[in-house]
Protein backbone atom coordinates (compact mmCIF):
# COMPACT_ATOMS: atom_id res chain seq x y z
CA UNK A 1 0.00 0.00 0.00
CA UNK A 2 1.13 3.47 -0.85
CA UNK A 3 0.11 6.34 1.16
CA UNK A 4 0.55 10.30 0.34
CA UNK A 5 1.55 12.01 3.93
CA UNK A 6 1.26 15.69 4.09
CA UNK A 7 3.59 17.47 6.28
CA UNK A 8 1.54 20.57 7.69
CA UNK A 9 2.53 20.69 11.57
CA UNK A 10 5.03 23.92 11.89
CA UNK A 11 3.99 26.86 12.76
CA UNK A 12 6.10 28.54 9.47
CA UNK A 13 8.13 31.41 11.97
CA UNK A 14 10.00 32.11 9.17
CA UNK A 15 7.25 33.62 7.02
CA UNK A 16 5.91 35.89 10.06
CA UNK A 17 2.26 35.53 9.54
CA UNK A 18 0.74 36.44 12.63
CA UNK A 19 -3.09 35.39 12.37
CA UNK A 20 -2.60 31.70 10.54
CA UNK A 21 0.98 29.40 9.97
CA UNK A 22 2.02 29.70 6.48
CA UNK A 23 0.18 26.58 4.84
CA UNK A 24 -3.02 28.53 5.14
CA UNK A 25 -2.25 31.62 3.93
CA UNK A 26 -4.11 32.71 0.96
CA UNK A 27 -2.23 31.79 -2.82
CA UNK A 28 -4.49 32.35 -5.95
CA UNK A 29 -8.27 31.41 -5.01
CA UNK A 30 -7.49 29.26 -2.34
CA UNK A 31 -4.95 28.25 0.71
CA UNK A 32 -1.44 27.26 -0.05
CA UNK A 33 -2.17 23.35 1.49
CA UNK A 34 -5.36 23.12 -0.80
CA UNK A 35 -3.14 23.12 -3.60
CA UNK A 36 -0.43 20.74 -2.52
CA UNK A 37 -3.70 18.35 -1.98
CA UNK A 38 -5.07 18.62 -5.05
CA UNK A 39 -1.26 18.36 -6.61
CA UNK A 40 -1.66 14.43 -4.77
CA UNK A 41 -4.80 14.03 -6.20
CA UNK A 42 -3.21 13.48 -9.70
CA UNK A 43 -1.69 9.85 -8.34
CA UNK A 44 -3.86 7.56 -8.27
CA UNK A 45 -2.30 5.04 -6.34
CA UNK A 46 -2.86 6.31 -2.77
CA UNK A 47 -4.64 4.41 -0.38
CA UNK A 48 -5.32 7.48 1.73
CA UNK A 49 -3.53 11.00 1.87
CA UNK A 50 -2.62 11.98 5.13
CA UNK A 51 -2.88 15.55 6.65
CA UNK A 52 -0.57 16.31 9.58
CA UNK A 53 -1.13 19.85 10.91
CA UNK A 54 -0.40 21.87 14.05
CA UNK A 55 -3.15 19.86 17.49
CA UNK A 56 -4.92 23.33 17.37
CA UNK A 57 -5.35 23.63 13.41
CA UNK A 58 -7.42 20.11 13.25
CA UNK A 59 -10.39 21.36 13.23
CA UNK A 60 -9.66 24.58 10.92
CA UNK A 61 -7.86 22.51 8.39
CA UNK A 62 -10.95 19.94 8.01
CA UNK A 63 -13.12 22.48 7.12
CA UNK A 64 -10.82 24.16 4.62
CA UNK A 65 -10.58 20.68 2.95
CA UNK A 66 -14.49 19.65 3.63
CA UNK A 67 -15.29 23.54 2.03
CA UNK A 68 -12.33 23.35 -1.04
CA UNK A 69 -12.67 20.06 -2.35
CA UNK A 70 -15.58 17.15 -3.39
CA UNK A 71 -16.88 15.06 -1.29
CA UNK A 72 -15.17 11.74 -2.45
CA UNK A 73 -11.52 13.31 -2.12
CA UNK A 74 -12.34 14.87 1.29
CA UNK A 75 -13.27 11.12 1.94
CA UNK A 76 -10.05 9.77 1.26
CA UNK A 77 -8.09 12.28 3.69
CA UNK A 78 -7.56 11.61 6.89
CA UNK A 79 -6.36 14.48 9.04
CA UNK A 80 -4.17 14.07 12.15
CA UNK A 81 -2.29 16.28 14.48
CA UNK A 82 1.70 16.45 13.50
CA UNK A 83 4.46 16.33 16.26
CA UNK A 84 7.34 18.65 17.78
CA UNK A 85 9.44 18.00 14.92
CA UNK A 86 9.45 17.16 10.95
CA UNK A 87 10.60 14.03 11.69
CA UNK A 88 8.21 13.12 14.84
CA UNK A 89 5.33 14.28 12.23
CA UNK A 90 6.12 11.49 10.13
CA UNK A 91 6.16 9.48 12.89
CA UNK A 92 2.54 10.04 13.93
CA UNK A 93 1.21 9.34 10.37
CA UNK A 94 3.34 6.28 10.28
CA UNK A 95 1.71 5.27 14.22
CA UNK A 96 -1.70 6.07 12.28
CA UNK A 97 -0.94 3.74 9.15
CA UNK A 98 -0.13 0.87 11.26
CA UNK A 99 -3.04 1.13 13.27
CA UNK A 100 -5.38 1.31 10.92
CA UNK A 101 -4.06 -1.14 8.25
CA UNK A 102 -0.83 -2.33 9.78
CA UNK A 103 2.40 -1.85 8.14
CA UNK A 104 4.43 -4.51 6.16
CA UNK A 105 7.30 -4.66 4.31
CA UNK A 106 5.73 -3.18 1.39
CA UNK A 107 4.25 -0.40 2.64
CA UNK A 108 5.36 2.96 0.96
CA UNK A 109 5.06 6.48 2.28
CA UNK A 110 5.23 9.81 0.03
CA UNK A 111 6.20 12.40 2.74
CA UNK A 112 5.81 15.78 1.11
CA UNK A 113 5.88 19.73 2.66
CA UNK A 114 2.47 20.89 2.60
CA UNK A 115 4.19 24.37 2.04
CA UNK A 116 5.57 23.18 -1.70
CA UNK A 117 2.22 23.63 -3.77
CA UNK A 118 3.80 22.69 -6.87
CA UNK A 119 4.95 19.13 -6.84
CA UNK A 120 3.66 17.22 -10.17
CA UNK A 121 2.49 13.72 -10.88
CA UNK A 122 5.70 12.96 -12.40
CA UNK A 123 7.94 13.76 -9.16
CA UNK A 124 5.22 11.54 -7.28
CA UNK A 125 5.45 8.60 -9.51
CA UNK A 126 9.41 8.45 -9.99
CA UNK A 127 9.30 8.68 -6.01
CA UNK A 128 7.58 5.90 -5.57
CA UNK A 129 9.25 4.30 -8.86
CA UNK A 130 12.91 4.76 -7.20
CA UNK A 131 11.44 3.76 -4.24
CA UNK A 132 10.43 0.05 -4.87
CA UNK A 133 13.53 0.29 -7.12
CA UNK A 134 16.07 1.55 -4.79
CA UNK A 135 14.86 1.93 -1.62
CA UNK A 136 14.31 5.69 -1.00
CA UNK A 137 13.70 8.27 -2.54
CA UNK A 138 14.21 11.86 -1.93
CA UNK A 139 13.86 14.97 -5.04
CA UNK A 140 16.18 17.22 -5.66
CA UNK A 141 17.45 19.48 -8.05
CA UNK A 142 21.14 20.81 -9.34
CA UNK A 143 22.54 23.16 -7.59
CA UNK A 144 22.27 27.04 -9.19
CA UNK A 145 24.08 28.65 -7.09
CA UNK A 146 28.00 27.24 -5.99
CA UNK A 147 27.41 26.17 -1.96
CA UNK A 148 30.34 26.71 0.26
CA UNK A 149 30.94 24.60 3.61
CA UNK A 150 31.17 27.44 6.29
CA UNK A 151 33.52 27.09 9.10
CA UNK A 152 31.89 27.64 12.67
CA UNK A 153 33.91 31.05 12.71
CA UNK A 154 31.77 31.92 9.55
CA UNK A 155 34.56 32.43 7.26
CA UNK A 156 34.99 29.41 3.96
CA UNK A 157 36.11 26.20 5.08
CA UNK A 158 35.60 24.42 1.65
CA UNK A 159 33.85 25.04 -1.98
CA UNK A 160 32.76 21.66 -3.28
CA UNK A 161 32.38 21.00 -7.14
CA UNK A 162 29.05 22.33 -8.08
CA UNK A 163 28.23 19.68 -10.10
CA UNK A 164 27.80 17.07 -7.13
CA UNK A 165 25.64 19.54 -5.26
CA UNK A 166 21.61 18.97 -5.11
CA UNK A 167 19.28 21.32 -3.09
CA UNK A 168 16.93 19.26 -1.62
CA UNK A 169 13.01 19.24 -2.18
CA UNK A 170 9.95 17.32 -1.12
CA UNK A 171 8.85 14.20 -1.55
CA UNK A 172 10.85 12.16 0.17
CA UNK A 173 9.77 8.32 -0.25
CA UNK A 174 10.30 5.61 2.64
CA UNK A 175 9.51 2.26 3.19
CA UNK A 176 7.58 2.93 6.30
CA UNK A 177 8.83 0.32 8.30
CA UNK A 178 11.86 0.74 7.57
CA UNK A 179 12.38 4.19 8.39
CA UNK A 180 10.85 4.38 12.22
CA UNK A 181 12.70 1.34 12.83
CA UNK A 182 16.01 3.48 11.50
CA UNK A 183 14.65 6.61 13.31
CA UNK A 184 13.77 4.68 16.75
CA UNK A 185 17.61 3.30 16.67
CA UNK A 186 18.92 7.08 16.45
CA UNK A 187 20.03 8.85 20.09
CA UNK A 188 18.00 11.70 21.15
CA UNK A 189 21.28 13.92 20.38
CA UNK A 190 21.12 12.23 16.68
CA UNK A 191 17.51 12.72 16.35
CA UNK A 192 18.17 16.53 17.28
CA UNK A 193 20.71 17.06 14.49
CA UNK A 194 18.38 15.78 11.76
CA UNK A 195 16.97 18.51 9.56
CA UNK A 196 15.99 16.08 7.13
CA UNK A 197 14.07 12.61 7.14
CA UNK A 198 16.36 11.06 4.62
CA UNK A 199 19.33 11.42 6.80
CA UNK A 200 17.56 8.78 8.95
CA UNK A 201 18.16 6.00 6.56
CA UNK A 202 21.66 7.47 5.47
CA UNK A 203 22.48 7.35 9.01
CA UNK A 204 22.16 3.86 8.60
CA UNK A 205 23.76 2.97 5.70
CA UNK A 206 20.68 3.05 3.69
CA UNK A 207 20.87 4.27 -0.08
CA UNK A 208 18.86 7.21 -1.37
CA UNK A 209 17.96 7.81 -4.84
CA UNK A 210 17.93 11.03 -6.01
CA UNK A 211 14.53 11.98 -8.66
CA UNK A 212 14.99 15.14 -10.54
CA UNK A 213 12.87 17.59 -8.99
CA UNK A 214 11.67 20.83 -10.94
CA UNK A 215 12.95 24.50 -9.96
CA UNK A 216 9.59 25.82 -9.40
CA UNK A 217 8.62 23.06 -6.89
CA UNK A 218 9.73 25.48 -4.33
CA UNK A 219 9.02 25.79 -0.30
CA UNK A 220 6.89 29.10 0.88
CA UNK A 221 9.05 30.07 3.79
CA UNK A 222 9.67 33.68 3.31
CA UNK A 223 6.77 36.22 2.91
CA UNK A 224 8.88 37.08 -0.67
CA UNK A 225 8.16 33.49 -1.67
CA UNK A 226 3.90 33.87 -2.04
CA UNK A 227 4.79 36.97 -4.48
CA UNK A 228 7.13 34.33 -6.51
CA UNK A 229 4.36 31.75 -5.87
CA UNK A 230 2.01 33.71 -6.91
CA UNK A 231 3.15 34.78 -10.34
CA UNK A 232 4.35 31.04 -10.86
CA UNK A 233 0.44 30.39 -10.27
CA UNK A 234 -0.54 33.16 -12.89
CA UNK A 235 1.86 32.21 -15.25
CA UNK A 236 0.78 29.29 -15.65
CA UNK A 237 4.10 27.32 -15.47
CA UNK A 238 2.40 25.48 -12.56
N1 LIG B 1 6.51 20.50 9.49
C1 LIG B 1 5.76 19.52 10.13
N2 LIG B 1 5.90 19.31 11.48
C2 LIG B 1 6.76 20.04 12.20
C3 LIG B 1 7.57 21.02 11.57
C4 LIG B 1 7.41 21.23 10.20
O1 LIG B 1 4.95 18.85 9.48
N3 LIG B 1 6.85 19.83 13.50
C5 LIG B 1 6.27 20.77 8.07
C6 LIG B 1 5.89 22.23 7.78
O2 LIG B 1 4.52 22.47 8.04
C7 LIG B 1 6.29 22.42 6.33
C8 LIG B 1 7.43 21.40 6.16
O3 LIG B 1 7.45 20.58 7.32
O4 LIG B 1 5.25 22.11 5.42
C9 LIG B 1 8.77 22.07 5.93
O5 LIG B 1 9.21 22.74 7.10
P1 LIG B 1 9.53 24.28 7.22
O6 LIG B 1 9.51 24.97 5.92
O7 LIG B 1 10.73 24.43 8.10
O8 LIG B 1 8.21 24.76 7.98
P2 LIG B 1 8.00 25.41 9.38
O9 LIG B 1 8.68 24.60 10.42
O10 LIG B 1 6.54 25.60 9.50
O11 LIG B 1 8.70 26.85 9.15
P3 LIG B 1 9.74 27.64 10.07
O12 LIG B 1 10.98 26.77 10.10
O13 LIG B 1 9.93 28.94 9.35
O14 LIG B 1 9.09 27.80 11.42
Amino acid sequence: MIFGMILAGGTGSRMGSKDKPKQYLTLGDKPVIIHTIEKFFLYSEFKKIIVLCPKDWVQYTDKIIRDNLKDEEYDSIVILSGGSTRNETIMNGIDYIESEYGVDEDTIIVTHDAARPFINERIIKENVEYTKKYGAATTAVGATDTILVAGKELSVNEIPDRKYMYQCQTPQTFFAKQLKEMYGSLSEKEKETLTDASKILLLNGQKIAIVNGERFNIKLTYPEDMIIAGALLESGIV
